[in-house]
């Protein structure tokens, strides 16, 4: 049976495809406020000021490619059994051919019924609007996890970590809850490693290994080292 990897992918993966991280210098959330424009709250008080924020977020995507770290995911499929467990909500992983992929925090091309949370669509185009409605008659909203908001994936991203041979965190700061606590979920023995350029600034237990480096270059050479067996599970 093939053994089992996990990825933990955050924002910092779509980093070097053009794609702003959330918190580093120039970050969207240095650009936007949290409240403004990605809380149930700022729905309900500025609905046109979320929809814009999400249809230049979905309008970015048709400009941007999928970089080598995607890619260097979807070799890793080769050999392994690779689940992503990504935070993103662009399409980058799919687009590069990664199979299995559980989006935390929702996707930006799906849309969804503000009466009917489970009648989701996938939007034609980049852009919607106030008036689109779903098959009810209920104005759509971006199929996004807002901060305040459960995350319903979470229970079978768990599972799917404590079943993992091996967990490769990339590309996210671990600052948002309870994604950044899902390594811990791993069993005991799992090697783990984080792939960020700032891996050093942050805060996980030690026995993690780092590594201080961007994800389209540090993401090639340790699946290159994992298919070469250099790298024994
Ligand atoms: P952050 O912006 O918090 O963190 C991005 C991380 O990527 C930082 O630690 C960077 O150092 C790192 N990074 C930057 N460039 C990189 C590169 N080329 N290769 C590898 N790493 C790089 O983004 P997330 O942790 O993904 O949620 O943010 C988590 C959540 O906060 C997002 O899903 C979003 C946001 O608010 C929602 O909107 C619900």
């Amino acid at each position: 049976m093939k053994k089992r990897i996990t990825i933990l992918s955050g924002a910092g993966i779509s980093a070097e495809s053009g794609i702003s991280t959330f918190r580093d210098s120039d970050g969207l959330w240095e650009n936007h406020r949290i409240e403004d424009v990605a809380t149930p709250e700022a729905w309900h008080r500025n609905p046109e000021l979320v929809l814009q924020f999400y249809n230049l977020r979905r309008k970015q995507l048709l400009e941007v490619e999928p970089n080598d770290a995607h890619f260097a995911i979807t070799e890793l499929q080769t050999k392994f059994d690779v689940q992503v467990i990504t935070q993103n909500v662009d399409d980058l992983h799919e687009r590069a051919g990664n199979e299995n992929v559980l989006h935390l925090h929702g996707e930006l091309k799906k849309v969804r019924s503000t009466a009917y949370p489970f009648d989701v669509y996938d939007l034609d185009g980049w852009e919607l609007l106030i008036g689109d409605t779903c098959d009810s008659g209920h104005q759509l909203r971006p199929h996004i996890v807002w901060f305040g908001e459960e995350v319903p994936n979470l229970s079978v991203a768990a599972q799917m970590v404590s079943e993992s041979d091996a967990v490769i965190i990339v590309g996210t700061s671990l600052n948002v809850y309870p994604a950044a606590s899902l390594y811990q979920f791993a069993k005991t023995d799992c090697p783990i490693w984080i792939i960020d350029p700032k891996a050093n600034e942050l805060s996980y237990p030690e026995s993690i290994t780092a590594i201080n480096d961007k994800a389209g270059a540090a993401l090639p050479r340790l699946v290159d080292s994992l298919l070469k067996g250099e790298i024994i599970l």
